[in-house]
């Protein structure tokens, strides 16, 4: 398992600790060796050093801890030069003792080493007895064009079951339960349509803004950091049809399926917004995203978005797919929301049925609840909102949740490309995003500001009403 780029900031506070939790836990191959490579001149130790406050290590797994990092090796060199990778393979070859060994590369890297990178591993670091995989992190490219290109590279490289492309969304609990929820239940089929449901709300909200990350933020903003991708899987599982089993390309296909019947989205749909200090608040809500000294100066990049998609199919054309996403607003909470259709032909007093909800919550305390109507107990027939409600913490006392990580690298162990990104998906993604992507920068469109720790702008709510969702002011 070769870490590319280990002595950056991916590296200590993910990968390095995500590697522990499985070997601590035996999850990882029996004789798998780890190796680094950076161009900074330094040692396991410093690689150690660097990742430990990230680990969350008990004192009774220090031994443990101590034959992890003996497993562990580290090689200097450069990024751009074959020398570097021509010493990363002998440093490989001197652990497999002359037998089939496989190869694991992550790269952990900005996405302008990408190509040379890929480059070198496939020339000089490829094992012929043995797979060699390539784990690649966002971005993949910034627009359609980029992303083109930076495909055609790894393809002309690799074939495409070496390439795992990851979006951590796809190896969080609630998104796997997704497929799980609405095919395995008898209930959801039926009723997972345009007939029945009147929209679907895809919610990711951070409390906090940039910290120190304006820089890489600005060249991005909302929309590619958070929304084409994390939003889009999500919405993906929720729309797509069932699948013809569950193996990786069926699914992907499907997926594919619903990001085809997608048009380019356009201003008029979408919501933006950029944080501003909230001048009572405390700590970062003192500083707003232009504040950060990382972000230029009048940057116009939003930190918020929300925008409504149609997929024009026989399911679900008609049915908003609202998506919104936000940094430093009031709360963390990731979550699905599907709004059924008001009942027809309502018997009791006026206004008093609400519509049915199905939530499923991804963070923080996975739950999957619904929200239905029910008599109040007692004497009167008088219908109540409430919730049935299967929050993961009640149900599912014991048991230690899997880091997204955790799940997504060990399923590269296994071969498993089901929760991995493929390139027509990715492809489709920056089809619908780039033609708006464009305009924003070119007419410099002004986000609308927002004061640190709120919901975000009121225009937000208003945009989200009139699109047909019925806000309740608890969202
Ligand atoms: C990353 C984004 O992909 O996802 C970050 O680049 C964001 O900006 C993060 O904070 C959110 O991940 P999670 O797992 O904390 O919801």
């Amino acid at each position: 398992f070769v870490v590319l780029g280990a002595s950056g900031d991916l590296a200590k506070k993910k990968i390095i600790p995500t590697l522990w939790w499985l070997y601590r836990d035996d999850l990882l191959p029996d004789h798998i060796h780890i190796i680094g490579y950076a161009r900074s001149k330094m040692s396991v130790a410093d690689i150690r050093a660097k990742a430990f406050p990230y680990m969350k290590v008990k004192d009774s797994e220090k031994a443990k801890l101590d034959s992890f990092f003996a497993a562990m090796s580290y090689v200097q060199g450069s990024y751009s030069e074959e020398d570097g990778f021509k010493k990363l393979d002998t440093a490989i070859k001197a652990f497999h003792n002359g037998n089939k060994a496989n190869r694991l590369f992550y790269l952990a890297l900005p996405p302008t080493v990408f190509a040379e990178v890929t480059q070198n591993i496939h020339d000089h670091c490829f094992e012929h007895e043995g797979w060699n995989r390539i784990i690649i992190e966002k971005p993949f490219g910034r627009d359609f064009d980029s992303s083109a290109k930076l495909s055609n590279h790894l393809s002309r490289l690799f074939d495409e079951s070496q390439l795992y492309r990851i979006d951590h969304y796809l190896g969080k609990e609630m998104v796997q339960n997704l497929m799980v929820l609405r095919f395995a239940n008898r209930l959801f089929g039926p009723v997972w349509n345009r007939d029945n449901i009147s929209s679907v709300l895809i919610t990711f909200k951070e409390p906090f803004g940039t910290t120190g990350r304006g820089g890489y933020f600005d060249k991005f903003g909302i929309i590619r950091d958070v929304m084409q991708n994390h939003l889009f899987q999500v919405l993906c599982l929720t729309a797509m049809e069932k699948p013809a089993s569950n193996n990786a390309d069926d699914i992907r296909d499907e997926k594919v399926k619903v990001l085809k019947c997608i048009r380019p989205l356009k201003l008029d749909d979408l919501v933006l917004g950029q944080y501003v200090a909230d001048p009572e608040g405390t700590g970062d809500a003192k500083e707003g995203y232009l504040d950060d000294p990382t972000v230029p100066k009048g940057s116009v990049t939003p930190t918020f978005a929300v925008g409504k998609f149609n997929i024009c199919n026989e399911r679900w054309d008609g049915v908003p797919f609202i998506l919104k996403c936000g940094k430093a607003l009031n709360e963390r909470k990731a979550e699905v929301r599907v709004q059924f259709r008001d009942v027809p032909g309502d018997i009791f007093s006026n206004g008093v049925v609400k519509r049915n909800e199905l939530v499923m919550r991804v963070q923080p305390n996975e739950a999957v609840y619904c929200k239905m109507m029910t008599k109040s107990p007692g004497m009167n027939v008088e219908p109540v909102e409430t919730e049935m409600d299967l929050s993961y913490n009640l149900r599912y006392k014991d048991v230690k949740m899997p880091d997204a990580y955790e799940r997504l690298i060990l399923d590269v162990f296994t071969g498993s490309q089901l929760n991995f990104v493929r390139s027509d998906e990715l492809s489709e993604a920056w089809r619908i995003f780039t033609p708006v992507l464009h305009q924003i920068e070119n007419e410099k469109v002004n986000p609308i500001p927002y004061k640190y720790g709120t919901r975000g702008p009121e225009e937000a709510d208003v945009f989200i009403k009139a699109a047909g969702f019925h806000y309740s002011s608890t969202y």
